[in-house]
């Protein structure tokens, strides 16, 4: 069997488990610890004004781990720059706040070549090599460059807009192209998968022939959708297993007698943060006997803090938190409990189950694995609710869940205050429909199907 080679930008530290924030790397380690095979990417680290050596590797387990450090130089602008500046914005439709910069484009061409030199030596012959997410789109020109022949797929992570909020981008059709180097391109929902083909035919490069085929000049290449999964079972057994675990027990003590409603975000506009402190705080105003018994906990690592707006956003949201607080809490009860680190899956399961609901409220998502991890780690028996933004890649799946506009507060409100009210009957037959969902559709099957139609090919249809 052919040896799977992933690229993606962010490369979880080998050994370290799954503390992980970020989906990527969550479900591309569980991904890669059944199947096995090579992950190339970023070491995090930097090598200050020098260029970076050799990349270094390590074993662990059945994965090899190849890291390469960055420039400072091309930290700036191709990861916080033109990768986190430009593309994360323009895919997340946030045109207002989307920066253009030359110098950070060449950057992002110029780190996606210096992988693919990086890389190339390292592939063999028959490798599947998967590559993932905005930061890398130009790989696979790069690797075809330098002669590799192998199959090269990849996967979108993130949201992909519809031509006349991409077509802003200066370089719209470089990235089109770019795509369209791929043997697959797999995005997480039709509406991405759409908009994507939209762009291509709008701007003369590719022709859709069939709902997976795309026809360019110089030949043909499929457009698949994959919503990711999580790995269903591990976070089934992780929740049960940390009704034992001393920390989170700690915790549950701490809050008896409360409603814990939860939420787990990266601190990222995208996530919609302060929306939700504001819908929290309405619902409270407008439902006074939640008051003293309801409790949001707000996990929120920091993220991307060498971005400018992510910089803002940790003010933001702290006074945010902080006004709410100092307006509503008493002797006795904290209206939102907000913690800014990032806490491991074993205990985070923990919290999941705990909580009576999970408050997903993303502005725009592209999956979001909180909102399942969210149901998988509920007691079946008396599950909590998910609330659940219809702008989140997950909101297409979990139909159990109770969807709402992130920009209407009154909604989000209403939305919670149903959440703790409704009754068991309707909980576990809410619940039992997505579990029953995310068992079917787990991170093993994600990645098998994404993997066979890689290997496979096919023929336009
Ligand atoms: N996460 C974590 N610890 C934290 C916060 C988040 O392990 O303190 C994980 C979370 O469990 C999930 C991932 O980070 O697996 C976040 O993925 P999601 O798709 O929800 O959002 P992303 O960060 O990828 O935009
Ligand atoms: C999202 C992106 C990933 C990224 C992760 C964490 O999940 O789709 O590509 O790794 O956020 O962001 P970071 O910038 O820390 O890698």
């Amino acid at each position: 069997m052919s040896r799977l080679v992933v690229v993606s930008n962010r490369v979880p530290a080998p050994g370290k488990g799954k503390a992980q924030a970020g989906g990527l790397a969550v479900a591309l380690q569980a991904a890669l610890a059944a199947k096995g095979g090579l992950w190339m990417g970023w070491s995090g680290a930097s090598s200050g004004a020098r260029d970076p050596g050799a990349m270094t590797f390590r074993e662990d387990g059945p994965i090899t781990y190849a890291l390469t450090d960055l420039s400072r130089k091309d930290i700036d602008e191709y990861y916080a720059g033109f990768a986190n500046s430009t593309l994360w914005p323009l895919c997340h439709y946030r045109l207002d706040i989307t920066d253009y910069a030359r110098k950070d484009m060449a950057g992002y061409f110029r780190v996606n070549r210096f992988f693919a030199r990086q890389l190339a030596p390292n592939l063999l012959l028959d490798d599947l090599i998967w590559i993932h997410d905005y930061h890398l789109i130009p790989l696979a020109a790069e690797l075809r460059q330098m002669g590799v022949k192998n199959r090269i797929g990849f996967f979108l992570h993130i949201p992909f807009p519809p031509p006349d909020v991409f077509f802003a981008l200066p370089v719209h059709a470089t990235i089109l192209a770019g795509l369209s180097a791929y043997d697959i391109v797999g995005f997480q929902t039709r509406y991405d998968a759409d908009n994507f083909c939209s762009c291509l035919e709008r701007e003369g490069i590719g022709r859709r022939v069939s709902d997976d085929w795309i026809k360019t000049s110089s030949g043909h290449f499929r457009v698949g959708v994959f919503p990711i999964g999580i790995d269903t079972a591990g976070f089934e057994r992780a929740a049960q297993d940390a009704e034992h675990n001393p920390a989170v027990r700690k915790i549950a003590r701490s809050l008896v007698d409360r409603d814990v409603v939860i939420g787990v975000d990266r601190l990222d506009y995208s996530k919609g943060i302060p929306q939700r402190f504001q819908a929290f705080d309405r619902f409270l105003r407008d439902n006074p006997a939640h008051k003293g018994r309801a409790t949001l906990l707000q996990v929120t690592p920091k993220s991307r803090s060498d971005v400018p707006h992510y910089l803002e956003m940790q003010r933001e949201v702290a006074e945010l938190a902080g006004r709410v607080n100092g307006e509503l809490a008493t002797l006795d009860w904290t209206p939102i409990r907000y913690v800014n680190s990032s806490i491991g899956h074993s205990i985070l399961a923990g919290l999941y189950r705990i909580a009576r609901v999970g408050l997903v409220t993303p502005m725009r998502d592209g999956m979001n694995l909180v909102a399942k991890e969210y149901v998988a780690a509920q007691r079946p028996v008396d599950p909590g609710v998910l609330v659940l933004s219809r702008f989140a890649g997950a909101a297409r799946e979990m139909d159990g869940a109770i969807l709402v506009n992130p920009y209407d507060t009154e909604a989000v409100s209403q939305a919670i205050a149903q959440a703790l009210t409704l009754p068991l009957e309707a909980r576990r037959e809410r619940h039992a429909a997505m579990l029953d969902h995310l068992r079917r559709h787990d991170i093993g099957a994600w990645c098998g199907a994404f993997l066979e139609a890689l290997r496979e090919g096919g023929q336009p249809g």
